[in-house]
């Protein structure tokens, strides 16, 4: 439950080679779904390498107060006994689902054609987000949710009693919101179909085929249109969780800007609604390679080796590919600020409805380390210095944004200055091991207990 303790300040100093093996945790996607499918099946499913994150263990205890039983077993090795599709028991508690946008849309989802009632909430920044976004469709099923102005938490769901199964377009690019959908459907007669007119991450529909739902993609015109079947038997399974790509991306960068650097991240995943950002980079000239790529579990695997790049150049990010890197905004632009030119980043709307206005975080931060920032409502633009000539000395507020402190705290390893977050705290929701990882390559990161 981030965001309830005491601020963690946090300083990251300028630092000598960035040398090593960055072994980064299971992802969070992936993470969050394992738990939630493995409630929603009748059995035991065992998952190894679960992100043990704060936003994680939130949906871990709130499977728990849905009747299932979730064990932990010790490095990062899991087990759920679920209650099945529909056997949801209704909480007895209000469910607080912490900092995570995912954990608390997608369990509003799977618990939403289920007779059940259920009450959401988190902290500060969760309470600040839009549900309407998932809301408008739960209710095209026969739930309903009431919440806050605008359309917040808190915020109660009556399950709908007899559902019905839904067409619907997603209006934003959200997997969040597909899911959510998906997740509901699973509990609805007949079809759910479920229209994205841009492809956003697809664990959802992976992982619901592999536990044995009938579900299929078809590309159209209209968009990717996915059919799910409701009211399957789903199937226990065995889950090996990938290393997350969102938190590779913090020591790859790292390494891109930190002069001498040589960094291997093993094992990432490379779903492509995934690694945009990688492409990205490697467009602006970063010497980044795959090294050992394979396939594992049908995905596209790769270790990561990022060496120091001096000859980093601004681009303009092509807005197709916002939603394959859109949680890497916010480190991208400080690999930027290292970069010659104008690094120009269009149609990312998205980026002002995450854990903070990103866009916002991300700009006064920068400008305040002596970058050139200009933003509009769904684009931003950072003019780079070049390497050696980023100012940085200077403390940033990270609004409870797991991302944007560890974004600044990289930039601190490259800056003339070290660069000081007012709350690390949040780090512990997605990257709890962040600051050993990046200390033992080199980094100098201290927190000041208060
Ligand atoms: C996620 C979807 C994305 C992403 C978030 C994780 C998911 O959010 O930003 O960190 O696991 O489905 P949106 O659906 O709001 O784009």
């Amino acid at each position: 439950m981030a965001g309830h303790g005491t601020p963690i300040p946090m300083t990251s100093r300028p630092c000598g080679p960035l040398i090593g093996t960055a072994n980064v945790p299971g992802d969070k996607s992936i993470s969050h779904r394992s738990l939630i499918l493995g409630a929603l099946c009748v059995g035991e499913t065992r998952i190894t390498g679960l992100l043990e994150g704060e936003d994680v263990l939130d949906t871990a205890r709130a499977m728990r107060a849905f009747g299932a039983t979730v064990t932990d077993h010790g490095g990062a090795e899991w087990s759920v006994q679920g209650v099945g599709v529909g056997g949801f028991a209704e909480p007895d508690q209000v469910i607080d689902c912490g900092n995570s946008g995912t954990g608390v849309r997608l369990i509003m989802g799977a618990m939403a054609t289920s007779p059940i009632t259920a009450t959401f909430t988190g902290d500060a920044s969760l309470n600040g987000r839009p549900m309407g976004r998932v809301t408008d469709p739960l209710t095209l099923f026969g739930a309903q949710a009431v919440g806050r102005a605008g359309g917040r938490l808190p915020m109660t769901i009556v399950g709908a009693a007899d559902p019905v199964p839904v067409r619907y377009t997603v209006p934003v690019p959200s997997a969040q919101v597909k899911s959510a959908v998906l997740l509901a459907g699973l509990n609805a007669p007949g079809q759910t179909v479920v229209i994205e007119k841009e492809a956003t991450r697809d664990h959802t529909e992976r992982m619901l085929q592999g536990f044995g739902a009938t579900l299929t993609v078809e590309e159209t015109d209209e968009g990717r249109v996915i059919t799910l079947t409701g009211q399957p038997d789903l199937q226990p399974q065995t889950i090996i969780v990938p290393r997350d790509p969102s938190s590779a991306a913090f020591p790859v960068c790292a390494a891109l800007i930190v002069p001498g650097s040589d960094v291997l991240v093993p094992n990432i995943g490379l779903n492509p609604t995934r690694a945009g950002l990688f492409t990205t980079l490697q467009e602006m000239g970063a010497d980044l390679t795959y090294e050992n790529l394979r396939e594992e579990g049908g995905e596209p695997v790769a270790d990561l080796r990022a060496r120091y790049s001096p000859d980093l150049n601004g681009i303009a990010v092509p807005p197709a590919r916002a939603a394959s890197m859109i949680d890497e905004y916010p480190v991208l632009s400080v690999v930027a600020a290292f970069a010659t030119g104008v690094t120009d980043m269009q149609g990312v709307k998205e980026l002002r409805v995450k854990e903070s206005d990103r866009i916002d975080a991300m700009a006064k931060g920068l400008r305040a380390a002596g970058v050139t920032v200009d933003e509009g409502p769904d684009w931003w633009r950072v003019t780079g210095l070049g390497h050696g000539n980023v100012p940085g000395g200077v403390t940033v507020a990270s609004q409870l944004d797991h991302r944007i402190a560890m974004a600044f705290l990289v930039m601190g390893m490259a800056a003339q200055k070290p660069m000081r977050v007012d709350d690390g705290g949040p780090i512990a929701t997605s990257f709890p091991v962040f600051e050993p990882l990046m200390a033992g390559l080199g980094a100098q990161i201290e927190r000041e207990e208060t």
